[in-house]
């Protein structure tokens, strides 16, 4: 909510962020897999940033006694992303405290960056992403009466912002998201033949398959030899059966869960 709204302010500037002055920001956040919010508020923020994809890793809000200047660290996040309040003195001290943390994407009013008092903070704003009007109340005919942008400072940035006029983030390409196949999350895949969003989710649906595809999976039969892969838990059982177990192929690796084994054919 800007400096020239004619609404009664809200108690400790609850103002949630609507989903349309969310949009310009994601095609800015490549890189970006997990946040925290540290003014969440009710969480408005933190579900239009998950809504595309992003795992929010810590949210608190100063009216659930979380004030985060007490805070040093939010978790293993990528990124604070966050509206915070706009009373001067107070966003101020929000914005030195976060940018020593980790890279901070904040939404505030576009006008601040004119001002002598942002003047010290320019030099670590690297980019500006410019959303225009925003319109605070659901359901209203009106949007506020001042501009806003998305702000990113990090500590280690030196040289001040790069802005970015409206509607520029439609030329970047948008972030690609799945559906992971094993617990249906939605992800950012690192790979274009990526199916599961974790290490621990692509195990499982191996072990998964290999459970209901009995012991055994036919392997390729050459000749009249026989090839399984065969669990390791029936290995023994399988050699006492006249099977015997190949070394890896080149390249590649048994895997935790299957060992290839041969049989020859039985003498003439
Ligand atoms: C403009 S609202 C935005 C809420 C939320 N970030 C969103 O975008 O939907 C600002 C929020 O900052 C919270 N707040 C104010 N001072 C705070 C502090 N010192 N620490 C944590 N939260 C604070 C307020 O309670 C309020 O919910």
């Amino acid at each position: 909510m800007g400096k020239r709204s004619d609404f009664e302010r809200r108690e400790a500037d609850f103002y949630p962020t609507p989903r349309a002055a969310v949009v310009p920001l994601i095609p800015y956040l490549r890189g970006i897999h997990s946040f925290a919010e540290p003014c969440a508020g009710d969480g408005a923020l933190v579900l239009h940033l998950e809504g595309f994809g992003l795992r929010c890793v810590y949210a608190g809000d100063i009216r659930a006694n979380q004030d985060a200047l007490a805070l040093d660290k939010y978790g293993a996040a990528d990124a604070i992303i966050t509206n915070p309040p706009y009373t001067r003195d107070l966003m101020h001290r929000l914005i030195a405290h976060f940018q020593r943390i980790l890279p901070t994407w904040l939404l505030l009013d576009s006008d601040w960056a004119s001002t002598r008092q942002a003047a010290p903070f320019l030099a670590s704003c690297s980019d500006i992403v410019a959303i225009g009007r925003v319109k605070w109340i659901e359901g209203s005919k009106y949007t506020g009466k001042d501009n806003h942008a998305w702000y990113r400072f990090d500590i280690r940035h030196k040289c001040g912002p790069v802005f970015h006029g409206r509607d520029q983030g439609a030329m970047i390409p948008s972030r690609r998201t799945e559906v992971c196949e094993q617990c249906r999350k939605i992800y950012q895949p690192r790979r274009s033949s990526s199916r599961f969003c974790s290490q621990n989710c692509r195990q499982r649906a191996h072990r998964h398959k290999l459970s209901v595809t009995s012991s055994v999976t036919p392997a390729l039969s050459v000749s009249s030899e026989l090839f399984r892969y065969v669990r390791h838990a029936d290995v023994v059982r399988f050699t006492a059966a006249g099977w015997e177990p190949l070394p890896a192929l080149d390249g590649t690796h048994h895997g935790e869960y299957s060992v290839l084994m041969r049989r020859r054919p039985e003498p003439a």
